[in-house]
């Protein structure tokens, strides 16, 4: 199994391209299930996720091609020959639950794996499904499967969340686009990605109002068709290279990094004492003098501070100066990263959602190994900072999320390698 060996090497200086958002991705190709004409992406990040969702959009009998190295994908769904999303791909990824509610919609039928457990806490599905019960469908779960019919066709309906979900508003958002009749979501998610699933849909015919707000309207339609759609930038692996110079000093621009994706993470980089500034191509980050000084951080659903940018920012933590308090509300076990991070001589104390970090002068390299793929960027980043060899273990979690980490933190500087069976 692959390791990444990283070892400190001082300010970075240089740039790195932002690639197109993995999560925004794993959204708009089930988009594709809602027509029988073509959808092309553009932008698109190349992550083993992608290569999850391609395979279980084949399964389901849609063809998907990759063009210019797998920037672009074409996507069409001419005839779906079958309506079941099996275990064996689902377990892999949570999003795979997002076929759900655009198989329902188009054909009246689905059956789908329900995803199980995950190691950033239980993570259920009960939203997803009560959304698309307050639309008509009629659901039972039978020997870990969701089995949904609408026989007359998915209706307009009014689906309040009692908590604001980004996956459940997705799956509800794309099944209305071809509901009979309004539908209202209230308490919807205000992510980016959800912004860029509608433009997409809009793009393909739906007639969608309301999303960035908290309330979205679908006026159901009766078909939709194809579209070209780029796919927005990635505001969490923006965020992580943003804390690369705030780490390990020097100055780094961000190609294609806009503010408006990352403003509650930028508030709290500059209380830290890191300089972010708008350029032409992107975001400036730079940190010239001295540690960082600590700031206390609370995860909440944009626009407050990402629950996808917490273990990075626990990583610039460690080494600020003074004590910082960083409370998890999205994610019950979302600090699985703490211990690993104490391996490097980090002072950090959980106790069930809140931990409490104190920052150290320097951490120390040290073999670590990570249960998610945020946490495994976040060893990787403290690994920038450290003194002598860090050695990230289980890889893998990287390539889920993280397009060519290696290239582009050498890009700037850094000492970075991957290495085979160590
Ligand atoms: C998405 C992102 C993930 C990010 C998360 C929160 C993708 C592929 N993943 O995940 O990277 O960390 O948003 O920004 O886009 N919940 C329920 N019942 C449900 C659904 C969710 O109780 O049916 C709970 C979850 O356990 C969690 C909270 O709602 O506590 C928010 O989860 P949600 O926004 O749905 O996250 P995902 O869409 O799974």
């Amino acid at each position: 199994m692959d390791s990444i060996i990283v070892t400190g090497n001082g300010p970075l200086k240089g740039q790195i391209p932002i690639t197109g958002a993995k999560n925004a991705c794993l959204t708009l190709m089930p988009a594709t299930l809602l027509s029988e004409e073509p959808l092309t992406l553009t932008n698109a990040p190349r992550l083993s996720d992608i290569k999850t969702m391609t395979t279980l959009l084949q399964s389901l009998g849609a063809e998907v091609s990759q063009l210019q190295d797998g920037q672009v994908l074409v996507m069409s769904s001419h005839a779906l020959d079958n309506h079941v999303a099996d275990y064996d791909i689902v377990r892999k990824m949570r999003a795979s639950i997002l076929v759900l509610g655009p198989m329902l919609a188009r054909d009246g039928h689905a059956v789908v794996s329900l995803p199980g457990g995950c190691a950033i806490g239980a993570r259920p599905v009960d939203l997803h499904l009560k959304a698309l019960e307050a639309m008509g469908a009629e659901l039972e779960l039978k020997d870990g499967y969701v089995h949904a019919r609408a026989p007359g066709g998915l209706r307009g309906g009014v689906v309040d969340f009692p908590i604001v979900s980004v996956g459940a508003t997705e799956n509800a958002l794309m099944a209305a686009t071809l509901a009979k009749g309004t539908t209202v979501l209230k308490n919807a998610a205000r992510e980016p990605e959800i912004v860029d699933l509608a433009q997409c849909l809009r793009r393909m015919g739906a007639q969608i109002e309301g999303e960035g707000t908290h309330t979205i309207t679908i006026q159901g339609v009766d078909r939709l068709g194809g579209a070209t759609h780029p796919v927005v930038t990635d505001r969490i692996e923006l965020g992580t290279y943003m804390l690369a110079p705030a780490i390990c000093g020097g100055e780094v621009e961000l190609l294609g990094g806009r503010i408006d994706l990352v403003g509650a993470f930028c508030e709290k980089l500059d209380a830290a004492g890191v300089s972010v500034e708008e350029t032409a191509k992107g975001l400036k980050v730079s940190r010239k003098n001295g540690r960082v000084r600590s700031v206390d951080v609370v995860t909440e659903p944009f626009p407050g501070f990402p629950t996808d940018l917490q273990a990075q920012m626990m990583a610039l933590m460690c080494t600020a100066e003074g004590t910082s308090v960083l409370e998890e509300r999205i994610f019950e076990n979302r600090f699985m990263h703490a211990p690993e991070l104490i391996r490097m001589g980090a002072n950090i104390e959980v106790h069930g959602g809140v931990a409490t970090v104190t920052g150290v002068d320097r951490l120390k390299g040290a073999p670590v190994m990570a249960t998610d793929l945020r946490a495994s960027v976040s060893l990787i980043l403290a690994g920038l900072a450290a003194e002598g060899e860090t050695i990230v273990n289980r890889v893998y979690h990287l390539d889920r999320g993280y397009e060519h980490v290696v290239r582009k933190l050498e890009g700037v500087g850094a000492k970075i390698e991957r290495v085979s069976d160590r």
